[in-house]
């Protein structure tokens, strides 16, 4: 296989000031650098990752070397590099100080010429001023804690106990997570199988391996045949609480939020159920079908607003509902750090109002003595116990109740597994799950 020499940094950086300025204008960095060339796609992501987890010290340290604001573009890129130049919690650098300028001065000269001077003057300034310009920043809270304000407040308000450790945690990288396919093999047989081809993992879950060396999924022995998928370990206990609330073989499940079908997957793996599987976006639910053909199961795709049940409801009702409803994804900052320069302080009210539809909306479409589960990658509480206590106030009138054998609110921190799913110190990402009946 011809190998590539790795793209120079000062192509990296031009790439990944564009994604940042993509991302200050409101696009995700997925979307922002799907757009460019594939040959710089991982590199830029990778450092474009770093920024976002830097972008708040980055932009204080901007306001304080520039307080006037050069143009969007020679902005990022001041910003991507100012970002790259902050140390680590261990002290180190990504990057040696003469490289990062030498490199972003060359980005300079493509994306904007006669900004080179005044990148060159202001990231020498910053080398020479370091220590006494981060101590100034230190204290501002979207600079210490890199995260908008309103978010700072909200994970504050949220969980008084545990909002500094959940700020950090997301700034770390990602822990990669796979499900094994239980139709095709085993967690701890898919093990043995990774280790034949020279990488080391470990069983953490039912079905759930870590690999403790992230690798493209290209790499994986048996990915192409369907013997394993990536997905989280917070995630992969959707299918197991539904079975394990009673849900049958043939029975028919609406998975009514499902693109891009991890959790549709993990329950066709599971049993042998009769799923419909909605989703609004008709490109992401594409995906589902991809990934049910690549496992070999099937399910029957609809293309539908879930709310609007006349659009695509038969009017038969299902034994069980999963409603892994749009969030913040305040819980997958870990996997996603763009998200929370993307989001907007009035975006929650919008996203808790859209999930009580979706949930008003699914719930006559459940059997008597069905269940519904609740789902969201989200550790925001009006996403979570708030919205269920609402809906419980709505419709417990009505018989609705609460089980006890989910879990609830999930947060990304060690030691947080209240039934102790999981089996070693693997973080999981943040989520919420409730499960609910219909006597
Ligand atoms: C959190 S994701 C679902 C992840 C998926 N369950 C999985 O495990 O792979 C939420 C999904 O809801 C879809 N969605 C948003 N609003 C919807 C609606 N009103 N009706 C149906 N799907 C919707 C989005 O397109 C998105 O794919």
């Amino acid at each position: 296989m011809a190998t590539h020499p790795a793209p120079p940094l000062a192509r990296l950086l031009e790439r990944t000031a564009d994604a940042v300025a993509a991302v200050r204008a409101g696009r995700s960095l997925t979307a922002a650098l799907d757009s460019g060339p594939a040959e710089l796609r991982p590199g830029a992501l990778a450092l474009a990752s770093d920024v976002m987890r830097q972008l708040g010290t980055a932009q204080a340290l901007r306001e304080a070397l520039a307080p006037r604001a050069p143009p969007a573009p020679v902005d990022a890129l001041l910003l991507s590099a100012l970002a790259l130049m902050v140390p680590r919690d261990d002290g180190s650098l990504p990057y040696g100080d003469h490289t990062l300028v030498d490199q972003a001065v060359q980005a300079a000269r493509q994306l904007a010429p006669a900004s080179t001077g005044f990148i060159n003057a202001v990231l020498r300034r910053f080398v020479r001023e370091r220590a006494a310009l981060l101590e100034a920043v230190r204290h501002q809270g979207v600079a210490a804690f890199n995260h908008p304000l309103w978010w700072i407040e909200r994970v504050r308000q949220d969980w008084p106990a545990q909002w500094r450790e959940l700020l950090a945690a997301n700034n770390a990288a990602p822990p990669m997570v796979l499900r094994a396919n239980a139709r095709r093999t085993t967690a701890a047989a898919y093990v043995k199988q990774l280790e034949a081809n020279g990488r080391t993992a470990q069983v953490v879950g039912p079905h759930a391996v870590w690999l403790h060396a992230p690798c493209p999924v290209t790499q994986l022995p048996g990915f192409a045949e369907g013997e394993v998928s990536v997905q989280d370990l917070s995630a992969q206990r959707a299918a197991p609480l539904l079975l394990g609330a009673g849900v049958r073989s043939g029975a028919r499940v609406l998975d009514a939020c499902a693109a891009p079908g991890g959790k549709t997957a993990h329950l066709l793996e599971l049993a042998d159920l009769d799923v419909t599987a909605l989703d609004v976006d008709a490109g992401r639910l594409q995906r589902v079908q991809q990934g049910l053909q690549r496992l070999h199961l099937r399910a029957q795709l609809h293309c539908a607003d879930a709310r609007l049940t006349a659009s695509w409801w038969d009017g038969r009702a299902f034994d069980a509902v999963l409603l892994d409803a749009p969030c913040s994804a305040s819980g997958i900052v870990r996997r996603h750090p763009d998200v929370r320069w993307l989001r907007r302080a009035d975006d929650l009210a919008a996203l808790a109002r859209t999930q009580a539809e979706l949930l008003d909306a699914l719930w006559p479409t459940l059997v008597h003595g069905g269940v519904l589960l609740y789902v969201t990658c989200s550790i925001f509480r009006v996403e979570g116990q708030q919205q269920i206590d609402a809906f419980l106030q709505r419709h417990g009138a009505q018989g609705a109740q609460l089980d006890a054998a989910a879990p609830g609110h999930l947060l990304p921190l060690p030691d947080n597994d209240p039934d102790r799913f999981a089996t070693t110190p693997v973080v999981g990402d943040g989520f919420f799950y409730a499960l609910i009946r219909k006597p």
